[in-house]
């Protein structure tokens, strides 16, 4: 597997290795891998001919700087599992490397990054598709592949493509769990022993409004998901049952439209998100 630090050599090596027809996959990742990271990768390897991937901790589509500078980095244990996974390059830039000037876009995602994370971290999307949108610009992937674990994320960079023209496939790839149903993340790191053994309620509880729809009134459903993680000792950031399509909040148990719950709370000082589709 090739290391770059560089954009330029990362560059050079893509194309010296171009060759008509054959299909790139690239996963952005910020590192601190896990299993739902080298799922991905995994994915990527089946349906393409290279593979290529980033680790850069972006530091603009951090809102609160604690987070930034408590973020995980492992970058050798990283590079083994890519290793291991069969992918071909892997980028990790400095952060001089991709800013070497002040940031000057800034996006508009319309009403997408008005609700959930856009509304509670202002900033973090604009921050997160500065960055994809020059990976993009080095990798020029055929397909990239993306998480529903940061389904608005998903969404976000799907508009991006759409706005910008790009010519890539967003591939989206299921949420890899851990046995409890925790959700993989870079940041369960952080979670004492304690707070992992309260952090698979997120889940349960996701799974019990999903029970429950349709025979109670949204509003209360989201009341009883709420209480629940307050009792278990999570601090909730919002609780949501919005469209996959636009992720705006469903109002109406009566409404079939295609739907998933959206979560995001503090266990401690570590904030974790997750969704689960309640309406397919
Ligand atoms: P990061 O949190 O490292 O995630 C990188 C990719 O892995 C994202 O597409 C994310 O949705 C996916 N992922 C994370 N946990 C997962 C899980 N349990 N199962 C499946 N996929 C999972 O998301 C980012 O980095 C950044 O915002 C980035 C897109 C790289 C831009 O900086």
């Amino acid at each position: 597997m090739e290391i770059f630090n560089f954009i330029g050599d990362t560059r050079q090596w893509l194309e010296g290795h171009h060759k008509p027809g054959r299909k790139e996959g690239f996963v952005p990742t910020m590192g601190a891998l896990h299993e739902g990271h080298i799922s991905l990768i995994k994915r990527a390897r089946e349906e393409n001919d290279i593979v290529g991937c980033s680790i850069f901790v972006n530091p603009i589509q951090f809102n609160n700087p604690e987070d930034l500078e408590k973020y995980p980095r492992t970058l050798d244990e990283d590079i083994e599992m890519l290793k291991k996974a069969g992918c071909d390059l892997v980028l990790t830039p400095s952060v001089k490397e991709m800013y070497p000037e002040p940031v000057l876009e800034n996006y508009d995602f319309g009403d997408l990054e008005r609700v959930m994370e856009g509304k509670y971290r202002p900033g973090h999307f604009n921050g997160v598709a500065v960055v994809v949108k020059r990976l993009f610009d080095i990798f020029r992937p055929e397909r990239a592949y993306l998480g529903e674990k940061d389904f608005q994320q998903l969404r976000i960079i799907q508009r991006l493509v759409q706005m910008e023209n790009i010519p890539v496939e967003i591939v989206p790839c299921k949420t890899l769990r851990e046995a409890d149903g925790l959700a993989m993340s870079s940041r369960n790191r952080r979670l004492s022993p304690e707070e992992r053994k309260i952090a698979p309620r997120l889940f349960q509880t996701m799974m019990e409004v999903k029970d429950q729809y349709g025979r109670k009134e949204i509003g209360e459903l989201k009341k009883m998901a709420e209480d629940r993680l307050e009792k278990s000792g999570f601090i909730v950031d919002y609780v949501e049952i919005a469209s996959i399509d636009d992720l705006q909040p469903l109002r109406d148990r009566k409404e079939k439209a295609p739907a998933r719950i959206f979560v995001a709370c503090f266990l401690g000082n570590v904030r974790l998100i997750d969704n689960l589709e309640i309406i397919s």
